[in-house]
């Protein structure tokens, strides 16, 4: 039996509840916000939503006795409408950060054990925020991290090759974020290194195009949901499944001493291992700046 709670339930948060639901990856499911009309509704909704199919995800409003057993917690409260006027994710900290601050208490008051799952942005500052809050050993926190980003960069490079997404291996790494990079040295169709059939100008052109993919959305339809709610999905699918899938999650990493997008082993207890991907020395450089712009966010948060 597994039990998650979704902490913020906006575009964001309902999306991924809906998933969890349709893809069972769970028994109960508890949803918080601060707008407790809204958590009613949801609940409303999504318990109508699952008659005639099979299996009954119990749905629960706004109880933090609940959150004692949660397996897993994700967090996903921010306030997206502030990247309708922005193109940075560090804009919305000065509003996240007292998501945390409201949220980190009451995690330890109800002695939560689980893994927490962190989407709010900026994600690699929050998670490390909730960390150093909470006091929860650094594996049992992550963030969602890079997984879109790869997953955009996969869209990207399938498209080129009209092959499957699924098919393109290798990493977005860095901040999710502005300095977030393509590891294009890890990145492979097969066993075809995508630096050989590919010159330096179309694979900045990818890049960019990836990074570009979420203010598209963004100017579009106003917020993005249905791609973060997937990889949040697939972080929690890991964890509740303890598949051990290598995913470049926001995590703690030794050589950057902060959080980052990088890839490690995702299990039931929250990451182990984390895998170090052999960078050429643009890259490094790019991996060097991009902790250091995280650090420095960070930093702010004490100013
Ligand atoms: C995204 O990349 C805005 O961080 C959000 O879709």
């Amino acid at each position: 039996m597994k039990k998650v709670a979704v902490i913020g339930i906006g575009h964001v948060g309902s999306t991924v509840a809906y998933t969890l639901i349709t893809r069972q990856l769970c028994d109960t499911l508890v949803l918080f916000d601060k707008n407790e009309a809204l958590v009613a509704a949801e609940k409303n909704d999504l318990t109508d939503g699952q008659v005639g199919r099979k299996g009954q995800v119990k749905v629960i409003a706004s109880d933090l006795s609940q959150l004692a057993d949660c397996d897993l917690v994700i967090f996903s409260a921010g306030d997206i409408s502030i990247l309708q006027h922005s193109n940075d994710r560090f804009d919305e900290l000065k509003y996240t950060r007292t998501t945390v601050e409201e949220w980190a208490p009451k995690l330890k008051a109800a002695d939560f054990k689980g893994v927490l799952l962190n989407i709010t942005n900026p994600c690699d500052v929050i998670t490390q925020y909730f960390q150093e809050l909470t006091g929860f050993p650094k594996h049992r926190v992550i963030g969602t991290g890079t997984t879109l980003d790869t997953a955009r960069m996969q869209v990207a490079v399938g498209q080129q090759f009209n092959v499957d997404p699924n098919t393109v291996h290798g990493y977005v790494l860095g901040e999710h974020g502005n300095s977030q990079f393509v590891a294009w040295s890890s990145v492979r169709l097969t066993d075809q290194a995508l630096t050989e059939v590919l010159t330096p100008a179309q694979l900045q052109a990818f890049a960019d195009g990836a990074k570009q993919s979420a203010w598209d959305t963004i100017g579009g339809k106003g917020y993005t949901s249905y791609g973060i709610a997937n990889q949040a999905n697939i972080c929690a699918e890991a964890i509740l499944k303890d598949t051990r899938q290598i995913l470049p999650v926001s995590n703690y990493s030794e050589a950057a001493n902060c959080y980052v997008g990088h890839p490690a082993v995702v299990t039931a207890t929250g990451v182990r291992e984390d895998y170090h991907v052999a960078l050429n020395d643009q890259e490094q450089h790019n991996w060097e700046s991009s902790a250091a712009k995280v650090k420095e966010m960070y930093a702010s948060l004490k100013e």
